[in-house]
Formats: C-alpha cells, structure tokens, sequence
C-alpha cells in the first residue's frame, strides 16, 4: 500500500461498538475467552475441538510441534464429511434447509441436510465404484452448484483428497494442477453459467486432459444439457446422473486420522509456479467450526451466504465445511452480481430473507460505484451481521456497506486470513470487540500474531512491518504438496520457527491490526491471488514476446490491477492489436483473472546489475511517484527513459 494510503488510515478514527441487541444475543460474548486462549492456546483448541465437532475417537496429544511441522489432535479420529452432514441427518436438522441454491438463469433448488446426506453417501459409492481408494486424489473443475459441494463432501467422506480447480481457470491452469496433484478422477460438468454465457468445462477440462495423464475417469455433471453437447470419451467419461440412478444408498464415513489429508488447494506464490497447500482433518475442521460459530455468530435461524466460489478456500472454509458442521443453513449462488441487473445481490437477500452476508471489498467497491439504488429497490432488513476478505477493505468502502447495507445496525466482520491458515485468523468478534472502517481488528482467541522488522524485532505503534504468526494453530497448512523445501523457503525460513504471512501491517495504539497489502511478488486481483511470474511465463509463451515484467497497480474496483511492461521481438509491431492479443493469451493461459489491464511496450527493463528486475521502480513509474533509489541498477538511463515513454503512452 502506498504512503498516501497508510496516512488516510492512521487518520481514521470512528469506532462502532455492538449494540446491546446483538451483545444479548451472541453465542459469544464474554470477553475473558481472549485470556482462556492467551493462558493455555493447546487447552484452548482442545476443548473447542471436542465440543464443536464429533470425534470417532479422541485424541491422546493436543500438539505436537517441530517448526514447521505441527500435528494436532494426534490419534484422534473423525470425519469432516460425518461432521457436516451425518450428525445434523440424525437431529431435526434433517429437514432443515442445509443448501438454497440459486442458479444464475434464475433456476432455485433446496437440499436438506436429509437430502445431502442422501446425496454424499450415494455420490460416494459412485467414487468407489470408479475405483477412488483412501489417499487418492481427486480434482474438482465444476460450477458454483450444489454438486460441487456433494463432491467435495463424498471425498471427504471416504478418504480421498479432493483438490478443487476454480472454473474460471483455463485448460493450461487446470492440467498444472491435475498433473502436479497425480489426480485419478476428475469431476466437471458439461459447463456453467456466466453473464448469461456458457463457459464450457468439459470442453476446457478435455484439452488439459491432452495434457496430462494420471486421470482415468472423468464424470460429467449435467449443467447445461438441451441442445448444447459435449464429447464423452468412451471408457473414461461418465454422466453423474447416469452413474448416480444405481448407486446404493448408504456409504458409512470413513473414520479418518486427525492429520490424515482432507484437501489439497492450489494458490499462487511468488514464482510462477502454483502451490499446492495441504490441509488435514482434525486441525482444519477445528479451526473453520470454532470461526464460523464465533466470528459469524452462526445459529439454527440463520441464513448464511458467502458469496465466493468453492474454487477459493473461501468457499471451502465458509461455503461448505465451516458453516455446515455448524448445521447452517448456506445459501449458494451461481452466478455474477450484475446478471440479469445490479440488484442480482440484494434481490438474493430479499427472497431468502439472507441474514449474514460475508463478500470481498472488490464487490463492495462495484457496488458502490453501480449507485446505492441498486440496494434500495430491496428490502434488506433480515440482515444482521456483515463480512469481509480477501484484501485490506477500505474505510469509504466500509461506511458505504455499513450504511447502504447494512442499514447501520449490522457489525461487521472484517477477517484477516489465507488459504495457507485454513480459517479467519485476524478479525473481531462482532459482539465484543469494537470494529473500526479499515481495520481487521484484533486476532481470533487463540492465534497469535506480531509485526516485525528486517531484523525480526517487534515494530512500534502504528509502525509498519512484516504480519507473522508466532504459534502454531490447528487449521494451518501442513506443507505443500510435493514440495517441503518450498514450503519451508516460503514461510519458515525468514524468521526462525515463526510463520511469514507474505503480508504487511501495522498495530495501532488500541492493539489494533490494519493490513498493508502483499510484500511480496503476489498481486491480489479482485481477492484473488496472482503471481507476478505467473502472469510473466504467460506473456513470453506468446510468439511475439521477448520479455516481460509484471507489477500490480492501484485499481478503483479490483483493489489492485495487472500492468504489464513487455520488450517484443523483432519483427512485430508494437500496436494496439498486439496489445489486446497479448491481454487474450494471458486469459487464455490462466483465465480472465489475470488479464492485465495496462499493456506497455518498452525497449528495456530496469534490471540490477545481477540481472534482477526491480519491479519497485517499475511500480514508482506505474503509479506515477518520483523514482526510488536507482543506484543499484545496471543502467540508471533505462528507467529514465522507460518513465518518459510511460507518461507518453498512458493507456
Ligand atoms: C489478503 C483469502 C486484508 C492478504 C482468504 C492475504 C486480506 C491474501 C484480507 C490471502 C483482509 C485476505 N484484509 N487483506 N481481511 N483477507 N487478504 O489465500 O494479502 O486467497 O495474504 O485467502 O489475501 O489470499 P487467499
């Protein structure tokens, strides 16, 4: 974040503290449970963990910790998919609304958690059918509807680690992480819906199975059908319907060790290379069971939509395993929020009387900008408790969904995390800390974070430094897959037995935390994490480029842009059809994420003289600050040079 920012931070100072309402109310309110956790973190964790889920079998240790690897809950046994679905099936809960799910042309189904439990033990049986055993991986490639979730249930049902692709991500991104996972099955469906247009799955998941070639078996869920076909490659691909009509009915739950694999979830770091982070089962449904209870304030009347997609850790936490091992009722939509029209949203929340909404500051900054008569035409008074993640929210954005949404009555939940920590981490809980415009607040009762400096000294008040987390807690990642080294290299090896959040963030006088925004080379695009490097391999895979570098820059509505400086070859012309080629390879090759927004032709990069790109100085000239230190550069003139034509070509 930019100094001009910082400052516009430290002059905010509104505080909005619970009303008495909600405080009465709350499953938690008692502010003595922030010293619980400090006194005794492993007693903390251990006593949420045996009351907010069902264990086949206790654990003897709490934790086990060697940095960086934890173990928790150790010989304890349990399932998430038997937490999520089969001990609410046994309750009254079995009638109760566990999905509504609104499909993006308007089309509306509701299942029960009778109906999911029905659903995940046949679906299951269909996996193990196909020959799915215990460990093996499974990609998930699907539309946001209610199948995904089956699917991803039915892994977890029986042992196999789901690893779900998020489908807006091309054929390129797909067949990376099926080949880096070895996955054995993939689930996809014939295609979705977006904006009214069929984004076609099947067709995208047949050229990244070219690719490839540890899939086989392929089962295909009908989304689209009518007259829009697909092919089905004999042998290998299975309609779900099809497989689904003679699956038996009943499929016990595996019991699964605490630190047996749940899921594998690929997000980007700073090379471009993807990474595959690892969540096991105990830990993770610990951490997203306790989070969804306290910071949502989760209860049996409550209608809970989290608007992110399963293809995010999002929807994994707070879509399908933290909210349903509550036994909430979720609330799953499809599509865009300006499909048909800009009210898509809040019409949403007036048909199901939604009472807790939990969306990212980039759709909350759209919104504004559409005009708060989008909100109005619609009555949003079920609402009482407001959420936000996947980048720094800020202050304006916040008042605006305060006001305009909220009504001013709701709190709202601000929460801090990554999908490398599995759950909320930074956030308040909304009946007892009060909340401030901008700031994540205070961290979750036992997570304990710090703020450092180069040297691995806690910084002062209000004075920037590196966010870190100095205990270990039970949703973190276990590693990544395939790759200890890295993970280590990643998040372990800057400071000693403490773990490197990638994020900046400062402390204010009340204790406060106010995020700063990525240190390293990861862009955050509307909430969703890009590589710098991702984007670059992207650009030079096309024919007409020699070199490229990528920043991420301010952006009014996606929080931060994609501005790429890119050296063409010979012979190619450096034109505006080049330019618009080179936004559609890159869309191609990961998905329409990554599409930069700013092209810039340029004749060199500013590079040190061990041949490094200083992607500062191209972020001073992209944003147009004066020049920082230039001295370790190669060639000072360079970025002269590159400064000048920039202001020359803005876009
Ligand atoms: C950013 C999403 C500020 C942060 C759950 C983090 C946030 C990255 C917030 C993780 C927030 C997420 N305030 N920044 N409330 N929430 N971030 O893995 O930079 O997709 O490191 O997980 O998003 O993104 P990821």
């Amino acid at each position: 974040m930019q100094p001009t920012a910082i400052d516009a931070l430290l002059q905010e100072t509104r505080v909005f503290p619970p009303s008495d309402e909600f405080v009465k109310r709350a499953n938690i309110s008692d502010p003595a449970v922030y010293d619980e956790a400090a006194r005794d973190f492993e007693a903390f964790w251990a006593k949420h963990a045996e009351q907010c889920l069902h264990w086949f079998e206790k654990w003897h240790t709490v934790l086990e910790w060697n940095p960086p690897y934890a173990k928790w809950f150790i010989g304890g046994k349990l399932n998430a998919c038997y937490n999520c679905v089969d001990r609410h099936a046994q309750t009254w809960r079995r009638n109760k609304a566990a999905l509504i799910w609104e499909g993006e042309p308007g089309d509306e189904r509701v299942l029960t958690y009778g109906d999911l439990h029905r659903e995940v033990q046949k679906f299951a049986n269909v996996l193990k059918s196909l020959g799915v055993q215990k460990g093996d991986r499974v990609c998930i490639y699907m539309p946001l509807i209610p199948e995904a979730a089956i699917a991803m249930l039915a892994c977890a049902r029986i042992g196999a680690p789901h690893s779900v692709v998020f489908g807006g991500f091309s054929a390129d991104a797909l067949a990376d992480r099926i080949r880096d996972a070895q996955a054995k099955v993939l689930i996809t469906a014939d295609g979705g819906w977006r904006r009214g247009a069929i984004v076609p799955l099947k067709r995208n998941a047949d050229d990244a199975l070219r690719q490839t070639d540890s899939v086989q078996t392929v089962i295909v869920y009908q989304r689209i059908g009518g007259d829009y076909t697909v092919n089905m490659q004999e042998g290998r691909d299975h309609w779900w319907h099809e497989l689904m009509q003679t699956a038996p009915l009943t499929c016990p739950a595996e019991p699964m060790d605490s630190e047996d694999l749940l899921y594998l979830l690929y997000t980007s770091g700073s090379t471009g290379k993807p990474k595959g982070i690892m969540h096991t089962t105990g830990g993770y449904m610990t951490g997203v069971t306790l989070t969804a209870k306290w910071v949502f304030d989760l209860k049996d009347e409550d209608v809970f939509w989290c608007t992110a997609d399963v293809g995010w850790v999002t929807g994994h936490s707070y879509l399908v395993y933290g909210p349903l091992s509550n036994g909430a009722t979720c609330v799953m939509y499809e599509g865009a929020p300006d499909y048909p029209d800009r009210d898509r949203f809040w019409a949403i929340v007036e048909k199901y009387r939604v009472t807790i909404l939990y969306t990212a500051p980039t759709a909350i900054r759209a919104f504004m900008k559409w005009g708060e008569q989008y909100p109005r035409k619609h009555d949003l008074s079920s609402l009482r408790l407001l959420g936000s993640v996947g980048e720094p929210i800020n202050p304006e954005a916040w008042m605006w969904y305060h006001e305009h949404i909220g009504g001013g009555r709701c709190p709202i939940v601000d929460t801090w995390w990554q999908t490398e920590t599995g759950a909320i981490m930074i956030t308040p809980l909304p009946s007892i800390v009060a909340t401030k415009p901008g700031s994540a607040t205070k961290p979750f009762p036992g997570i304990f974070p710090a703020i450092l400096n180069d040297k691995g000294e806690t910084v002062g008040t209000n004075q920037g430094g590196y966010l870190v987390i100095t205990r270990p807690w039970p949703s973190m990642t276990r590693g990544l897959w395939g790759d200890p080294e890295r993970f280590v290299q990643t998040y372990w090896s800057k400071y000693d037995g403490i773990y490197f959040t990638g994020d900046g963030a400062r402390q204010d006088e009340d204790g406060y935390f106010w995020l700063l925004g990525r240190v390293d080379d990861v862009i955050n695009v509307s909430g969703h994490r890009l590589s710098t490097m991702e984007v670059e391999s992207a650009l030079v895979d096309h024919h007409a480029v020699a070199e490229a570098a990528v920043i991420g820059v301010h952006h009014e509505i996606k929080g931060q842009g994609i501005a790429a400086f890119v050296i063409i070859k010979e012979g190619y012309t450096a034109d505006e059809s080049l330019k618009d080629a080179l936004k559609q390879h890159v869309a191609q090759k990961i998905g329409a994420i990554a599409r930069p927004d700013q092209v810039f032709f340029t004749a060199d990069l500013p590079k040190t003289r061990s041949g490094k790109i200083m992607r500062r100085l191209l972020r001073d000239i992209a944003e147009g600050r004066a020049l920082g230190d230039t001295t370790t550069l190669a060639d000072p003139s360079v970025v002269q040079a590159l400064k000048e034509k920039y202001e020359g070509q803005e876009e």
